[in-house]
């Protein structure tokens, strides 16, 4: 099979925009995915359009993971059933990246369990900066063969086009990899913060030299703003030190509660995210080089 009219692409709810950017690189069909929520909750789904022989690729990000895996799995499971003959995974935001270890003795490692529940159910995932810290690829726990697309390329080129005299700070040390990444891409020097997370929503960091910041404009940059508390932690300690206003970037915005709000309320002059996960401040896309991703490896 090698045709792209083999190829049919399914949006699991919210991921219209990715499904048609991913058929319409691949001058695929779009297929028509029914799902609704019974009552009590449970999920029904079917597939309205045949899969037998085809290859399908669905798309999902998992942001807030719980409420889409299981469609998810369904929607793999039964297009094996039904014949497919490959189902690949677009997933811009991969979730259950962060609990990579047992921190504490009976914690569940959800990094490894989820990619044990998925893994079976596809052929091959494509994804964009997924959150490794302990893990050093994706191989480690997912079984079948995946691609990373690295956002810091279209961070820096956002940066260089949006920001006069940037310095970016990484506010943690898991930081580094993606700061240093997207300072090196777009010229421009960077620092990384010593953070201290006491608990979800308790997080400090260490005062930054502010020789080292003057007269430019710093730019946080993070891969995941979830509760927002290491960026705020970040955004006030430039805001305490007299700075110009942070511009904040972050790659998924996951963004739970207040997080967005509080940054702006705390001094940031702009929260810019990529569209991984749908939000208001998504300013830098992803698709097309999911697309293409998407489109190699078919
Ligand atoms: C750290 O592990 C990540 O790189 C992010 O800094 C972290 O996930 C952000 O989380 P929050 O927004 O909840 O502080």
């Amino acid at each position: 099979m090698s045709a792209a009219a083999d190829t049919i692409v399914f949006a699991l709810p919210g991921n219209e925009t990715l499904a048609a950017a991913l058929a319409e690189n691949h001058g695929a069909e779009i297929g028509a995915l029914v799902m609704r929520r019974f009552p009590d909750g449970e999920t029904y789904l079917r597939f309205d359009s045949p899969v037998r022989g085809h290859r399908v690729i669905l798309a999902c990000s998992l942001h807030h993971p719980d409420d889409k895996a299981l469609p998810l799995l369904f929607a793999a499971a039964t297009a094996r059933e039904l014949g497919a003959a490959e189902i690949g995974l677009a997933a811009p935001y991969l979730g259950y990246m962060r609990q990579d270890k047992r921190f504490q003795d009976g914690e569940a490692v959800t990094s490894a369990l989820f990619a044990k529940l998925l893994s079976p159910h596809i052929d091959w995932l494509v994804t964009v900066d997924p959150h490794l810290h302990r893990w050093n690829s994706l191989d480690q726990i997912y079984s079948v063969p995946s691609t990373v697309i690295p956002a810091a390329p279209l961070l820096a080129a956002w940066i260089k086009a949006n920001v006069d005299a940037p310095v970016l700070i990484g506010p943690d040390a898991e930081s580094e990899q993606w700061v240093s990444a997207v300072a090196g891409i777009a010229g421009a020097p960077h620092v990384v913060l010593e953070k201290i997370r006491r608990s979800d929503h308790d997080v400090s960091v260490s005062v930054p030299d502010p020789a080292t910041l003057r007269g430019r404009t710093p730019v946080l940059v993070d891969d995941i703003i979830s509760t927002g508390r290491t960026m705020l932690a970040a955004v006030q300690h430039v805001m305490a030190q007299g700075l110009q206003a942070p511009v904040c970037v972050g790659v998924h915005a996951v963004f739970s509660g207040d997080a967005h709000d509080a940054l702006l309320a705390a001094g940031a002059s702009r929260v810019v995210t990529t569209d991984t996960i749908p939000h208001s401040s998504n300013g830098i896309s992803v698709q097309q080089a999911m697309a293409k991703a998407v489109a190699a490896l078919t």
